[in-house]
């Protein structure tokens, strides 16, 4: 081992002590190296304590260096004098055993950074490249978000596009302003999960977990003069038991669209082509009457059993026909109470005058098509996160 001279620094500047530190680390490497046979040479010559190069090291640059350039050179001069410190540990200096043939602690010496030598320290031999690797499977949308994605798109395609609501909403938008009075029955319906200490508030305003997403078909009426075609996916709140068809949270696709001259055939014609591009273009679907607050006529759409084709099976109870959503047309009770709104910014507002402008909403439950679609009996899988379920939407 050569004796050398303590180099000069020739400035403080980041790029400058890089540029010494790893010259020093590179000679670090060297000497252990050539003493390898001998360790003890090695640590008088860097660890000496009168004449060890870390001493030298240290009293050229660090005492003389101005006090805002010591805090980078100390963190160097300790990460350097760890690199030292790590050639003379036992793991260091142990011969790879005949039974490991893969380990190669040998990395830090064959040009491995300070960083990694420091890592080394703590695992004494943490690179086996014999190992299989470690195999990351790429991460796949979670199937009830790609059904909502897939129905979401089916409207897309027809120009609505999308909208988005609280998921804790107030009693006007989930249920007055959609034409459930206050204690009429059909609010008994929605079983619905309250926020706690709202008595003090006016009705309208207290707070709920929606029950549906039907309250964005008014908080965009509010905000948006016709035409309007929007479709609406989100979580919804119910006091429901679990059970293999219901969960407490779910999710529901809202469609709305208002424009003059809307019918209930626009309606049908609509739909029709949804469930056919979902479901597969031999679909059937009819529509029977039905009762919802926010629509007159209502109807539930129903399609023809997609498991037997319409000739009656266990799924569809015998009847050849599966139940899964609800529409109508905008009830001119919805479009008052969106005028008294709008007409509280602008007096004279008159956007949805039930004359001029129709409008016909449906509702479909996400679970439910998920479950028909990939043909899934437990509503509880999608929550599930067990792996062997979810890996097979993969
Ligand atoms: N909101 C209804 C529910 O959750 C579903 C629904 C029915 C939505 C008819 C609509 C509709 O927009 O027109 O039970």
């Amino acid at each position: 081992m050569s004796e050398q001279t303590i180099p000069s620094l020739s400035g403080y500047e980041e790029p400058t002590l890089e540029a010494a530190f790893i010259t020093l680390s590179e000679e670090v490497r060297t000497t252990a190296a050539e003493t390898a046979a001998d360790p003890e040479a090695f640590r008088l010559h860097w660890l000496g304590r009168k004449q060890g190069r870390l001493k030298l090291i240290s009293e050229a640059w660090l005492k003389s260096a101005p006090p805002e350039a010591k805090k980078a050179l100390g963190i160097r001069f300790n990460e350097l004098k760890a690199l030292v410190e790590y050639q003379l540990s036992p793991e260091r200096l142990v011969k790879v055993p005949v039974s490991e043939p893969g380990l190669v602690s040998e990395y830090a010496t064959q040009g491995g950074t300070i960083a990694a030598s420091l890592q080394n320290k703590k695992h004494p031999h943490p690179l086996d490249i014999t190992l299989p690797g470690t195999l990351r499977a790429p991460g796949i949308p979670h199937p009830l978000l790609k059904t909502m994605h897939e129905i979401v798109s089916v409207f897309h395609h027809l120009g609505y596009s999308t909208n988005l609501g609280p998921q804790v909403e107030s009693d006007f938008y989930n249920f007055e302003a959609l034409n459930f009075p206050e204690n009429h029955p059909a609010r008994d319906t929605q079983d619905t999960l309250v926020i706690a200490n709202q008595q003090s508030r006016p009705s309208r305003d207290r707070l709920l977990m929606r029950t549906h997403t039907s309250p964005v078909q008014i908080r965009t009426m509010i905000a948006q003069a016709p035409p309007i075609r929007i479709v609406i996916p989100g979580k919804v709140h119910r006091n429901d038991a679990a059970d293999a068809t219901h969960s407490p949270i779910f999710h529901q696709i809202e469609g709305l669209c208002v424009d003059t001259n809307i019918t209930f055939s626009d309606l049908k014609g609509t739909l029709d082509h949804a469930m056919k591009a979902l479901f597969g273009s031999d679909v059937k679907t009819r529509f029977f009457p039905s009762f919802f607050p926010f629509t007159e006529p209502s109807a539930d759409v129903q399609i023809s059993c997609i498991f037997c084709g319409g000739k009656g099976c266990r799924k569809c109870k015998h009847s050849g026909w599966i139940e899964l959503l609800g529409c109508g047309m905008v009830d001119p009770a919805v479009f008052a109470a969106v005028i008294a709104e709008r007409r509280k910014i602008n007096p004279a507002d008159n956007t949805y005058n039930p004359e001029k402008i129709t409008g016909f909403a449906f509702g479909m439950g996400v679970e439910r098509i998920a479950m028909m679609l990939h043909g899934v009996s437990d509503i509880g899988h999608f929550y599930s996160g067990d792996m062997r379920f979810l890996e097979q939407f993969a």
